[in-house]
């Protein structure tokens, strides 16, 4: 079966975090190949997207399974426009996080790890604490952090999300 193309432009990004490494470690390329791949599919990876990756870099395939599914970074679904994660971790918790959390899910009308029926928002899923913790309590939005949060200050941030 053949695998499916990547785009120039994600070929070119791979290229660029291959030229960072000895020949013969291009699997040290595989987490910046993966974000680029999952950029340009709207934040998610699926397991053509994989192959594909898989096959530029010579890796087995499981080789970069194992990477697409263990990082958090990587979604494997497909996810809302923006990816809103609150940290709910013990300073976040202790400085309200979990209230926090609460607002959001009720104003959105979700849970963690759904996303907003006009595909506008996913909630997702934190584990671990985001190390901000001089900021709790925090949130994370496309990558950009917000802290010292209250709930007028996430309204305002959600409001302004396209
Ligand atoms: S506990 Fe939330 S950033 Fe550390």
């Amino acid at each position: 079966m053949s695998v499916m193309e990547l785009s120039a432009h994600v070929t070119e990004e791979i290229d660029h975090w291959l030229a960072k490494y000895p020949p013969e470690q291009r699997r040290s390329a595989v987490l910046g190949a993966l974000r680029a791949a999952q950029h340009e599919n709207n934040g998610y990876l699926t397991v053509d997207i994989m192959d594909a990756v898989a096959e530029y870099l010579g890796l087995a395939k499981i080789e970069v399974y194992e990477a697409g599914s263990f990082y958090s970074m990587f979604e494997l679904k497909q996810v809302g426009r923006h990816s809103i994660s609150v940290c709910t971790n013990i300073s976040c918790m202790l400085c309200g996080g979990e209230d926090i959390l609460a607002h959001l899910e009720n104003k959105l009308g979700i849970k963690v790890g759904e996303t907003t029926l006009d595909g506008r928002v996913y909630l997702k899923s934190e584990e671990e604490c985001l190390a901000a913790c001089c900021g709790a309590p925090m949130m994370m939005v496309d990558h950009k952090y917000y802290e010292n949060l209250t709930t007028d200050r996430v309204d305002e941030i959600v409001d302004g999300l396209e």
